[in-house]
């Protein structure tokens, strides 16, 4: 990215559609065995709905492999074999919400939305020291990640992920080696939850 190399977009879509239920370790073979056996969206859009049900078999949620092939489809058929670009233009396609649209267009174009996941929302209440379950604070936590959006949106979006897989993980907070703690009041609070 640094280079001015800008992922592949097919490549981002399939791996965040895979990496919603899955770790990214456990992802890893299928997405390979997908962009072997497919290497384009044309491809994946012209292969039979079964062979893809097929290889996804271990990854779980069916209706999310059914959705995968639908899109290809509508990719192919009607934007021409190209993803659309914006957020805004993505979330219309089969199985991409307002998650994927956002990581999607921040990783391959840096369109500066908030790209929101589970890990964001956790890093987010410790950082903000929300006294709120998260599922009550998600219009402030994404309005906070919004205003926050720095130029190079993709790699903010993909550093607050994995600060939030490794070191702000669900169960402990390794605040010692944080990056974000001089300015995060969870830290300040001494254990933030
Ligand atoms: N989990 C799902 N998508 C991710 C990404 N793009 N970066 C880091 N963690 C992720």
């Amino acid at each position: 990215r640094a280079r001015g190399v800008k992922p592949n977009p097919y490549h981002v879509w399939l791996s965040e559609i895979m990496l919603q239920q899955t770790t990214i370790a456990a992802v890893g073979k299928y997405f390979a065995a997908f962009t072997t056996l497919w290497p384009t969206v044309q491809d994946l859009a012209a292969a039979p709905l079964d062979d893809v049900l097929v290889q996804w078999a271990g990854l779980g949620y069916y209706a999310r492999a059914r959705n995968l092939h639908a899109c290809a489809i509508a990719v192919v058929e009607q934007h021409g074999g190209k993803f659309p670009s914006s957020a805004a233009a993505l979330r219309d396609l089969p199985g991409i919400g307002d998650y994927t649209s956002a990581a999607i267009a921040a990783i391959c174009h840096d369109e500066q939305v908030a790209v929101v996941d589970g890990n964001v929302d956790r890093v987010m209440a410790r950082y903000l020291a929300l006294p709120r379950p998260v599922r009550e604070e998600k219009p402030l936590i994404r309005a906070s990640v919004q205003a926050a959006v720095p130029k190079r949106a993709g790699d903010f979006a993909q550093a607050m992920m994995d600060l939030g897989a490794t070191i702000c993980a669900p169960r402990r907070a390794n605040c010692l080696v944080c990056p974000l703690k001089s300015d995060c009041a969870g830290a300040a609070t001494g254990e933030p939850l």
